[in-house]
Parts: C-alpha cells; sequence; structure tokens
C-alpha cells in the first residue's frame, strides 16, 4: 500500500550532503544551589562540526559524557541548540533564533537504546507506531494499516505482533517497533542513538542487518550512536570520535580503524579488547575518565590524558583539519606542520 505521508522532497544531488552541522553548542547552565553560588556551565556539545552524505551512515564514538546524545537530541529538534547551524539536504533547519518547522522536523526521526521506556506501555504495537502519522493528518484507519506494512517491514508479522503492548515484546521486538515508528513518519534521516547496546548479542546482529536493509530499501542517511567499536566499524561509512563536545578526528570507517591519526582516538580503540594478539596497538589504553565538562583543559581538550602533550597543546586549541588523504581531518598539533610540536612535520 502506498504510505499515507509523502516522502520530503530531495532538493539536490546525491554530492550535496543529507546533513552538516556546524559550530553546534549546547551548554547547560546549572544553579550553584545557593542564591549567590556561581552557575556551573556544562559545555555538553560544544563547537561539533560534521557532515553526512546522502544515503551513507556516520558512526559517532566516544565515551559516556562526551555529548553524543545531546547531540543527537539537537539534531533530531528536540532540543534547541544555542549556537551553531543546521542545514538538512542544503535548506538551514536550525539557526540561532530560527524556528524549527515541522515538515523539516518530520524528516529526521531518532531510536534511542532504552527501548522499554520510549514506548508508552498503554498503547498496542500498531497503534504506537499508528501515532506519529495521525498526529500530521493521516486518517485513523490509513494510518492503522500504514502501521501494520510497517511492523511487517520490520520483520514483526502483524497478525502476531500488531496489538501486542510493549510488555509482551522481547526487547529486539520493542526496538524493531521502535524503527518501525520512527521510519512511519518518512524521515530521510534517522539518528540511532545506541540503539542495540540493551541488546543481546545474537538479536544485535539481527537488528543491526535489518537497519542496513532499511537505509538501502529506504535510501535512508543514518547518524550512528554506539560506544561499541565492533558495531560501528561493521555500520559505518564514515566514523566521528568525539571528545568533550567536539569532533576530534573523522574519516572513511576503514581509514579510521587502520590509521587512526588523533592520540585520543588511537587510545580509545587500544583499550578495546581484542581477541587476536597481534592487533594489540602500540598505544596505551587510555586512563581514569575524561575532565569535567564543566571546566574542559585550555588548548586542547585531551591533553591532560595524552602521552604526547606539549607546551603548544595548552596554550592553543588545534582545529579539526586534513591529513595528506582530504578525506581524513583530525585535531592534533602533531599533524600540523610549523606547529611548534616536535613531532609535527
Ligand atoms: N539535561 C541536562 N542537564 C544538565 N546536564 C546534562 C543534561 N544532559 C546531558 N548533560 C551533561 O552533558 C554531558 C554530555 O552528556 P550526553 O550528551 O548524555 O553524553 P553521551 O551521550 O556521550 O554519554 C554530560 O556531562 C552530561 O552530564
Ligand atoms: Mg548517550
Amino acid at each position: 500500500m502506498r504510505a499515507p505521508l509523502s516522502a520530503l522532497p530531495d532538493r539536490g544531488g546525491p554530492a550535496q550532503p543529507m546533513l552538516s552541522v556546524t559550530g553546534l553548542r549546547r551548554w547547560f547552565k546549572l544553579s550553584g544551589g545557593w542564591p549567590l553560588s556561581p552557575k556551573r556551565v556544562i559545555r555538553a556539545v560544544d563547537g561539533l562540526t560534521f557532515s553526512v552524505a546522502k544515503g551513507s551512515t556516520l558512526g559517532i564514538v566516544g565515551e559516556s559524557g562526551c555529548g553524543k546524545s545531546t547531540a543527537a537530541r539537537l539534531i533530531a529538534g528536540i532540543e534547541a541548540a544555542d549556537a551553531g547551524e543546521i542545514i538538512l539536504d542544503g535548506e538551514a533547519f536550525w539557526t540561532r533564533g530560527a524556528r524549527i518547522g515541522r515538515e523539516p522536523r518530520r524528516a529526521v526521526q531518532m531510536v534511542f537504546q532504552d527501548s522499554h521506556s520510549s514506548l508508552n506501555p498503554r498503547m498496542s504495537a500498531a497503534e504506537s507506531i499508528a501515532f506519529g502519522p495521525e498526529a500530521h493528518g493521516v486518517s485513523a484507519s490509513a494510518a492503522r494499516a500504514y502501521a501494520l506494512d510497517m511492523l511487517d517491514a520490520v520483520g514483526l508479522p502483524p497478525d502476531r505482533f500488531a496489538d501486542r503492548p510493549p510488555m509482551a515484546l522481547s526487547g529486539g521486538q520493542r526496538q524493531r517497533v521502535n524503527i518501525a515508528r520512527a521510519l512511519a513518519l518518512r524521515p530521510r534521516v534517522l539518528l540511532l542513538d545506541e540503539p542495540v547496546s540493551a541488546l543481546d548479542k545474537s538479536v544485535e546482529a539481527q537488528v543491526l542487518n535489518l537497519l542496513v536493509r532499511l537505509r538501502d530499501s529506504l535510501n535512508l542517511t543514518y547518524v550512528f550512536i554506539s560506544h561499541d567499536l565492533s558495531v560501528v566499524r561493521y555500520v559505518a561509512d564514515e566514523v566521528a570520535v568525539m571528545y568533550l563536545g567536539q569532533v576530534v578526528e573523522m574519516a572513511p570507517a576503514a581509514t579510521i580503524f587502520a590509521h587512526p591519526a588523533h592520540p585520543y582516538t588511537r587510545a580509545l580503540f587500544a583499550s578495546r579488547p581484542s581477541i587476536d594478539p597481534r592487533r594489540r596497538i602500540a598505544a596505551p589504553p587510555i586512563q581514569g575518565d575524561p575532565p569535567d565538562p564543566v571546566d574542559p583543559p585550555s588548548g586542547c581538550r585531551f591533553r591532560t590524558r595524552c602521552d604526547y602533550a606539549e607546551a603548544i597543546c595548552a596554550a592553543r586549541a588545534p582545529a579539526l583539519a586534513a591529513l595528506a588523504d582530504p578525506a581524513h581531518r583530525a585535531a592534533c598539533w602533531m599533524n600540523v606542520a610549523g606547529s611548534g610540536h616536535s613531532a609535527a612535520p
């Protein structure tokens, strides 16, 4: 059957990025507790810049607390950014002070890690999926019929699953309903925030395969957030590594896994338990917790945990800049000729 909501139009050729984010910022201002105590400002997302090609998957990795979920909420329009710009298929989706329209907002949908709390316990699977299209003016009967089709598309036979409440579904089935619910609005971009992190390994593989199939058949663009590097390696075409609210390295997946350039990326990859001892990387695994995002270090934010930090690293923040391969970018003074770092070319 035909989808009751029209697909949002493609505004440019495949050469135009589907999504680009420039200088995105979200600071959380917390009161200090006492009337005169200073306000604490958490710089959750602090100058985030990246873009995603149409039909591709960008994987975002980084330790817990580095701002991945906040960035996803900003891009989904669930929360407003303080500064920066989000361009969706060539059109401004968010700039400071501008309102996010209903239609562009529909084009970006999100799937969360916690499949349980994101579904209304009183609604059946079909009702949850039909809810969004109905809110966009689709008749109840058309929305219901479409919801049954969507259940089928995510591998849940509607005759068995349509009328089940979330508590009568397994974790993997609930996450399939969440995916169907997001897709029922006919988005062009899906933000997946740790979508398989709560699932068993065998179920995880099935859901990942489903996501890859849906992306290709529906011509979707994914932003796939995960702390699990093997999952990102499986799904992502490009990978962005975040540290304290910023991207520190970005490259095609094959490139970054073979030649990680930023000391943080190398440490992150090395701290992953490897089954093959020959594949252990020389970089020391990362130690301790990231610094407090309320008071990030001066200059390069990673310098307090970096074995290669020198004076320049504390003095100035390195920009995300292209390496010899222009598709590979890293923010590290060791890669900048004449930066003053002893390891610079
Ligand atoms: N609503 C909020 N209010 C205050 N601080 C928040 C809020 N949401 C997130 N944070 C803080 O912002 C930082 C980034 O959090 P988050 O985006 O959830 O990171 P990640 O998803 O990478 O683990 C953390 O320090 C977190 O405590
Ligand atoms: Mg998160």
